[in-house]
């Protein structure tokens, strides 16, 4: 090695680094575009053509033994800089407490109906809150001004009496069996929208869930075992199931569906009015007028259709005696369903 670059190799070995800012500075003295080491590989070009591979080695090792240096020094710098941090930091001092969301028991409650009902093949489809008077009304049988009409207090858009905000999820069935061929099995979740006045026992917005089963001969029958099976999934083995007859416009024969109470296990309490009984839905044979409205053929095929309200049946089930707790966020109620899932 010449004399010039062992005298560099010194000067590297020599250089004292003690902080991040002597390091940057043997950096910029030693491996920077501009430093010592840069020059003296552009020095090739000096040098007799039969020296010039002994050169090149000898600058090789000092840019080498250069940065070798740099990489031991920054990282001794790095771990003692972490190291200081720690010192300062005070590991016994009490976490910040934080604290998780729980799910709202709507959500909880529509999420057990869903998977109940997933598991005897029925798919989940939803359908818009924003209705035309056909899906919302006149496919369903409800025959333009008649009363039936009336039995739920429509939110229209104004201007357009044709839009409303829809009043159930039966608006589903519709475009379902629109856009679907049978065997169709479907349960649809959602929100409605009725004109009420707000109390503890009614809300202008709630939600429904909607089933409908078409396929060739279906039965009031299988109606009947289908919910059957569906209650005593979700309320427990000893719940009974009671059918009341009614009216629907979408459906014929209709009625209502009661179970047996299961806060008092049907002898009769507050929450059934001590009837034993309560309600908590709708349901019946698919109407054959529904069905050629969507394009079902009814004499093929016949079904069964169902609604029950989320809330009503959360309201059941927790005891809940008022509407409005649903809405209000109060976080005191929310809590009380932290275990529920
Ligand atoms: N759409 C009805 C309501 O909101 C509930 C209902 C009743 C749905 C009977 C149905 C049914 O599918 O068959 O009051």
């Amino acid at each position: 090695m010449s004399e010039v670059l062992q005298s560099v190799s010194e000067e590297i070995a020599q250089f004292s680094i003690q902080s991040k800012e002597d390091l940057e500075n043997f950096r910029l003295a030693f491996l920077a575009k501009k430093g010592k080491l840069t020059a003296l590989f552009d020095e090739i070009k000096n040098i007799p053509p039969a020296e010039k591979k002994a050169y090149g080695a000898d600058v090789n090792a000092l840019k080498n033994q250069a940065q070798t240096k740099f990489d031991t020094f920054q990282e001794q710098l790095t771990s003692l800089e972490e190291s200081t941090l720690l010192d300062e930091l005070d590991l016994t001092l009490p976490n910040i407490p934080h604290t998780l969301g729980t799910k709202h028991p709507l959500s909880v409650t529509r999420e057990r109906i869903t998977k109940i009902f997933e598991r005897i093949g029925f798919n989940i489809s939803e359908g818009p809150e924003i209705e035309d008077d056909f899906h919302n009304f006149t496919a369903l049988n409800f025959p333009e001004n008649h009363p039936a009409r009336e039995m739920q207090d429509t939110f229209f858009i104004e201007k357009n009496p044709d839009i409303a905000l829809r009043t159930h999820t039966s608006s589903v069935q519709v475009r379902i069996m629109e856009s679907q061929k049978p065997p169709i099995r479907t349960l649809s979740p959602g929100r409605v929208y009725r004109n009420e006045a707000i109390s503890a026992r009614a809300h202008c917005m709630f939600h429904q869930v909607e089933g409908l089963y078409i396929d060739k001969n279906v039965s009031f029958a299988d109606l009947k075992q289908t919910l059957y099976y569906f209650v005593k999934e979700l309320f427990g083995k000893d719940t009974k199931l009671r059918f009341r007859p009614s009216f629907f416009p979408f459906t014929e024969p209709s009625a209502e569906i009661d179970i047996s109470c299961h806060i008092c296990g049907g002898k009769g309490c507050n929450v059934c009015k001590h009837s034993g009984w309560v309600e908590i839905g709708g349901a019946g044979m698919v109407d054959p007028n529904v069905l050629e409205n969507c394009g079902i053929d009814p004499k093929t095929y016949s079904g069964f259709a169902f609604g029950m309200g989320i809330e009503r049946i959360t309201m059941l089930k927790y005891q809940i005696n008022d509407l409005r707790l649903f809405t209000e966020n109060d976080i005191r109620f929310l809590r009380q369903f932290k275990h529920v899932m």
